[in-house]
């Protein structure tokens, strides 16, 4: 029976009470009282304390009077790193009146706030910041297997001695193998399967509770295809359905995953891949719809700059809208975390000489510039080692500027690149790899609302810092003619408005100057919400620094997202190639094909999805009406969505059987969007969750796709569940011709 595998395996859990070895953790589960500290005045006493599983932490507010519920938890899986000492905002504030090493913040990964800590002794803070990573890294780098085999071992267990679990134990359990349960219907299985109703359930209710939960008929019938004897895969039949799903179809493979996600041991033994085995690599993210070969850096680093769409933040420093909101260091953290590769720093006169960044002339609070430097210093190469820009917009007086270099280089030091790579005058860019440079490059706009003539600029303009500008010196865009005399380093801002009528004019001269100079786009200054504008219109056209404001989550974002998924996340995505040339006739406003040009028909096939939560828990009925959304963004000809059916009332395992097709005819460009909404009769549809990848690293076959929320983080465990196919038409079409010189004649009045 499939599921007293792991009935028992959750039984063995419970009954192995060994001691726990690591004194960290020890010291985590007896628990400690610290200080949450949010500012100077906001300071309040906490008591942490790791529970049982080794996987949560509660943090609960020591007065008991406090009337709201002051208990608070969060999981070591949501824990992105722990930083020692004073090195947030508000515990940098502090340094000096505490201790530095009594300090620390763990850094949530997603939108949750950080939280800043201090402990009443140095031990104590270095045993918890010590523990914290151990566990981190332990659930991290566990295979399933492992952690069924070792993690249980390392943690004392509180079990209870008839046998019984309660739903918070069968839940953290779970976890460790990687079955991620919604809160909504996994209480509410519980208490179905809690025949005997004591809040607990013995070993034959727990068995009814797992094959409830691991029921996925439609993942069954693709076993049952590819099985011969109805309950096992051997090797030869899991490399069959491999072939089929397009991948590396050796038996050597196959049996790699019978190692790697079968539970049983028999099976195991046997090179057999049971039902449940096989719904755990199905839900792994090796069979992700993202190739997981796409994940690490696998294009080509060292061409030159300009041929690479570039990770670009506008407006860094702020945490809402450019009117109102706080400027602080942290958005900084999450945009170079995130792999961003250019960053903006927009900075004026402070007070005492020291230069701030806020967004001038509004309410928006001031952060100083030495601490973005800091900052910046800190987490440059974190997340990617290929060289970060930093757009400095600078309204200072000479003076503040003689501060700005003398931080840029003390802070920075060899980080920052301060000469050219080469004497040599270039025909091209450096390219990212030019010896994953550890460097910096500085990058000066300036904005017509300064109104400098550039005879003034150099007066004003102070020397020292004028000289660390070594790539990327900003000039004011004189028409494309121009721009082909100047050497590469020089570029030129867009604003989203100039860029969409440069597109519209004269497509394939902008194209053919982006093969060689460096582009960025911004957002025009009316959208004081800082929205932002579609990036794939200025991709299209292969404008690399596409700048958006990270803060503001949607459908641009997650489309930005989606762009750098692929080459390790590094912010770096080589452009296709029929953008890098000078002579491309490539323009993305063409209809009747040319270069780029690969008629191809995308059918996707939404199966099923699992465990989508309510987003929208004020509306009456509580269970979701789901329908998901494919939409095809890509240049002009190729943008397209389509939707499937509603489905009302199941959030849990709704089933479509729905089948999308697109017709693409530059793939290379097109980024797909897969959105589940939660339809509304009376209003506007609420948003579930997306996923977006491009075209050119999903792949076909049966998929899972991961959801993530609105502010790109994961959805865990709601996925969709999918099977994609691809067809590509290798028959040229002659007349495309006669439209390209049309759209010449066009381009250049
Ligand atoms: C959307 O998909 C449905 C279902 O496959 C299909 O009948 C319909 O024609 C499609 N609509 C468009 C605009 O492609």
């Amino acid at each position: 029976m499939k599921v007293s595998v792991l009935t028992s395996f959750l039984h063995e859990l419970l009954c192995c009470p060994g001691l726990m070895d690591n004194e960290d953790i020890g010291v985590m589960m007896q628990g400690s009282s610290m200080v949450k500290v949010r500012s100077s005045r906001w300071q309040k006493s906490r008591s942490l304390r790791l529970l049982e599983d080794g996987l949560t932490v509660w943090c609960e507010s020591t007065k008991r009077s406090s009337k709201a519920k002051s208990q608070q938890t969060f999981a070591i899986t949501e824990v992105e790193c722990v930083r020692e000492g004073c090195q947030s905002e508000a515990l940098r504030r502090l340094s000096g009146s505490v201790p530095d090493n009594q300090c620390f913040t763990v850094v949530f990964s997603g939108a949750r706030k950080s939280l800043d800590l201090r402990c009443h002794s140095a031990d104590e803070a270095q045993r918890w910041v010590r523990g914290l990573r151990f566990l981190k890294h332990q659930v991290a780098s566990m295979t399933q297997k492992e952690k069924l085999d070792q993690y249980p071992a390392g943690i004392n267990f509180q079990y209870n001695r008839d046998g019984k679990m309660t739903y918070d134990e069968v839940k953290r359990l779970l976890q460790m193998i990687n079955i991620d349960l919604s809160e909504q219907y996994s209480r509410n299985l519980f208490k179905r399967c809690d025949r005997s109703g004591d809040g607990r359930l013995d070993h034959s209710e727990i068995e009814g509770f797992c094959r409830e939960l691991m029921r996925r008929p439609e993942l069954d019938a693709v076993f049952r295809h590819y099985s011969s004897s109805g309950s096992v895969l051997s090797i030869a039949e899991l490399r069959d359905f491999l072939g089929d799903q397009g991948e590396d179809a050796s038996l050597k493979h196959a049996q790699s995953l019978i190692l790697a996600y079968e539970l049983n041991d028999w099976a195991q033994k046997n090179k057999f891949m049971t039902q449940n085995g096989f719904a755990m690599y199905m839900l792994s993210l090796e069979n992700d719809v993202f190739n997981p070969s796409h994940a690490r850096v696998y294009q080509d680093m060292r061409r030159p700059l300009a041929h690479y769409f570039i990770s670009s933040s506008h407006n860094t420093y702020l945490t809402k809208d450019q009117v109102t909101s706080a400027s602080s260091t942290e958005p900084y953290i999450r945009a170079l975390n995130q792999g961003c590769r250019c960053v903006e720093l927009d900075c004026w006169d402070g007070d005492k000489g020291e230069p701030v960044i806020y967004h001038g002339h509004t309410l928006t609070s001031k952060v100083p510039f030495k601490e973005v430097i800091e900052t910046i210093s800190q987490y440059a190469f974190k997340a990617s080692p290929y060289p970060l820009i930093l757009s400095l917009e600078n309204h200072c007086s000479v003076e503040q500027q003689a501060v700005m270099a003398k931080y840029l280089c003390t802070i920075l030091g060899k980080k920052l690149l301060s000469t050219p790579l080469s004497d040599l005058l270039l025909e091209e860019l450096p390219s990212p790899e030019v010896h994953t440079l550890k460097c910096t490059r500085a990058h000066t706009h300036f904005f017509k609302a300064l109104r400098l003539s550039e005879k003034h600029l150099q007066t004003t303009f102070h020397p020292e810092l004028s000289a660390l500008v070594v790539y990327c010196r900003s000039v004011p865009f004189r028409g494309f003619e121009n721009a082909r005399k100047l050497p590469p380093e020089e570029m030129s801002s867009f604003s989203e408005c100039e860029a969409v009528k440069l597109i519209k004019d004269s497509g394939k001269l902008f194209v053919r100057h982006n093969s060689r100079q460096l582009s960025r786009i911004y957002p025009s200054g009316q959208r004081l919400q800082s929205s932002n504008y579609d990036p794939q219109e200025m991709w299209n056209c292969g404008c690399q620094m596409v700048a958006l404001n990270f803060q503001t989550p949607g459908e641009q974002m997650d489309l930005n997202q989606g762009r750098f998924l692929p080459n390790g996340r590094c912010g770096y995505v080589l452009k296709p190639s029929f953008l890098c040339s000078s002579t491309s006739n490539f323009n993305p406003e063409n209809t009747g094909g040319g270069p780029g040009h690969t008629p191809t028909q995308l059918t996707i096939r939404i199966i099923s999805a699992q465990q989508l939560p309510k987003i929208n828990t004020e509306k009456a009925s509580s269970i979701v009406d789901p329908q998901v959304w494919v939409e095809i963004h890509g240049v002009a000809i190729d943008s397209a969505k389509n939707k499937t059916h509603r489905i009302d009332n199941n959030g849990f395992n709704p089933r479509w059987d729905c089948t999308l097709s697109f017709q693409l005819q530059v793939p290379e460009l097109a980024l797909v969007r897969f959105v589940v909404e939660d339809h509304d009769h009376t209003a506007k549809n609420d948003f579930v969750g997306q996923f977006t990848v491009p075209f050119t690293s999903l792949r076909t076959g049966y998929r899972h796709v991961h959801l993530l929320k609105a502010d790109g983080s994961s959805l865990s465990p709601a996925t969709l569940f999918i099977h994609g196919s691809i067809l590509t038409q290798i028959e040229a079409k002659p007349s495309w011709i006669s439209l390209s010189c049309n759209h010449e004649a066009h381009e250049t009045h």
